[in-house]
């Protein structure tokens, strides 16, 4: 009876931990690395760092809203090509923040386009809790 217990547990727990958490554990992990004094990431940073505009890779100021808009539950626009971007929030749109590949992919394309350089793990870990808390 235990084992059966177990088994159920087991996949319960596993069936229930979605791949990005993971992959939060991981640039929690790597956050850590770079400062000892880390104490998780911050919703608030993620936030301030997603609505600040830089000078991108096109020498055009932007910002993460640029395209994804103020409200991360409606639709956005490419800016650069004006293609429709389905919502950003986890809550409009239930496949985003699903896929750790593919939101690795684009983080790492779109940190490029606003801030010229790829985001450190602390970036990434406070960008991605402010979008799954939005
Ligand atoms: C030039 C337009 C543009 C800018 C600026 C931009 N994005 Fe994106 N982003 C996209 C496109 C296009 C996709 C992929 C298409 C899609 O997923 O709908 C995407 C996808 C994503 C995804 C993948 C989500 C998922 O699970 O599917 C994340 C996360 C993301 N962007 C975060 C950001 C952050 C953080 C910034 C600011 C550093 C940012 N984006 C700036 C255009 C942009």
């Amino acid at each position: 009876m235990k084992k059966v217990l177990t088994v159920l547990w087991l996949s319960a727990t596993l069936g229930l931990a979605a791949p990005i958490e993971g992959y939060m554990q991981t640039l929690a992990d790597e956050a850590k690395k770079t400062d000892a004094s880390f104490s998780g990431f911050d919703a608030k940073r993620g936030e301030k760092l997603f609505f600040s505009e830089h000078v991108g890779k096109k020498g055009k100021k932007i910002s993460c809203a640029s395209c994804h808009t103020n409200d991360l539950n409606k639709a956005g626009e490419n800016v650069f090509t004006a293609k429709v971007i389905d919502p950003l929030s986890p809550k409009a749109n239930k496949e985003r923040l699903s896929d750790v590949k593919n939101v690795k992919k684009w983080l790492r394309r779109n940190f490029n386009d606003v801030y010229n350089r790829e985001g450190t793990a602390l970036e990434k870990g406070d960008v991605l809790t402010f979008i799954r808390n939005y």
